[in-house]
């Protein structure tokens, strides 16, 4: 029998491990249209030359640097995913990972013993909402939203054109942070205005990114709590990734707030994982799931399970569509 997958698993954080240090020391930014030798590399890193070419050379052999007479440079992929000033950078999330996500699953045993997060466990840090981790200071702010808005460009496009929105006259985002989702819907449909609607933290942050983007000027952000206070006006609602942080009572609370405010005929869409409704699949949700329980209270689910909290809701009628990309798309009507 081959052992091929179980060796690859046993691989797999190491090479996961590469690409966070490699992006944590600036490798693919300062090798962005440029080239250096490894000797250069460490003199500017104040690195053990021996020890980075190791690095450099598993960057090689990862596909993510080119090497030639000893010389170093990205590879295409490097250049627009890693990058950090790359539009589509995906380095926000990885310096997230590296700095939040992988210190916390090491203790994924003792999440699966307690059916909870492990902020307290990994970091010390008493008290306050998750979101108060996430936002502990600015830097671990910037790259929580900058990864985010990586991921979450890779799915916005095709996640507006999902469902024809062209009927309805505005989007708001609740907990939009940097507003990719509202800026896809505004490219998409000419007609619409986008709302960004988040925490009072997030909100400079938000204006950044959608003061930069091709809808600036039929987009607003606006500060608030989606639990606490009442909701803008809206036809259409959409809550990304946000039903997966948080336990049932919450999630009702919230899908109770929306259908509320929603005219006859608006819908709500959510942009999610979708888990099969048998739930063996696809790996990348399952991972997610985990992801969320050793840092939410939330975890992924079923179509089905999101239309039965929709329709305890209110909502009519419930369709769900997988994208291909990394996150799926649901719209219920009212
Ligand atoms: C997992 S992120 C998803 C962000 C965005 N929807 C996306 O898909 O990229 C959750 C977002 O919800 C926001 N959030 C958390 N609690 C909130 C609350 N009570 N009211 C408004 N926004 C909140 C966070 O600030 C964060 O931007």
């Amino acid at each position: 029998m081959n052992p091929g997958p179980i060796v690859d698993l046993i691989d797999a954080f190491r090479r996961s491990k590469v690409l966070f240090v490699a992006t944590s020391f600036g490798i693919f930014d300062r090798l962005q249209g440029a080239t250096a030798s490894c000797a250069e590399l460490a003199a500017e890193l104040q690195a053990d030359p021996d020890a980075l070419e190791r690095l450099l050379d598993g960057c090689v052999g990862l596909g993510l640097l080119a090497k030639h007479s000893g010389i170093y440079t990205n590879t295409p992929v490097a250049n627009v995913y890693l990058w950090r000033e790359s539009p589509q950078t995906l380095s926000g999330y990885i310096r997230y990972s590296e700095t939040a996500l992988y210190p916390l699953w090491t203790n994924l045993s003792s999440a699966v013993k307690e059916g909870g997060h492990q902020w307290k466990r990994t970091f010390g840090a008493e008290g306050g909402s998750l979101f108060e981790h996430f936002f502990s200071t600015e830097e671990s702010k910037r790259d929580f939203l900058a990864g985010m808005n990586g991921f979450g460009t890779l799915s916005s496009p095709s996640v507006v054109a999902a469902f024809d929105l062209s009927r309805f006259r505005s989007l708001v985002d609740l907990g939009g942070a940097t507003g990719h989702l509202p800026i896809a819907a505004c490219e998409r449909y000419p007609n619409l205005r986008g709302v960004v609607f988040d925490l009072p933290v997030v909100v400079p942050v938000a204006r950044e990114y959608v003061a930069k983007s091709s809808a600036a000027d039929r987009m607003d952000v606006i500060a608030g709590d989606f639990f606490s206070e009442d909701l803008p006006d809206s036809d259409l609602f959409a809550l990304g990734r946000i039903l997966h942080d948080w336990a049932e009572p919450k999630i009702r609370l919230l899908l109770r707030k929306v259908y509320d405010k929603l005219p006859p005929g608006g819908a709500l869409l959510i942009a999610e994982k979708l888990l099969a409704d048998d739930k063996t699949g696809p790996t990348h949700v399952h991972m997610q799931s985990l992801n969320m329980l050793i840092c939410t209270e939330g975890k992924e689910r079923t179509l089905p399970e999101y239309a039965e909290l929709l329709k305890e809701a209110g909502f009519s009628a419930v369709e769900g569509k997988v994208t291909g990309k990394p996150l799926d798309a649901v719209l219920a009507l009212k």
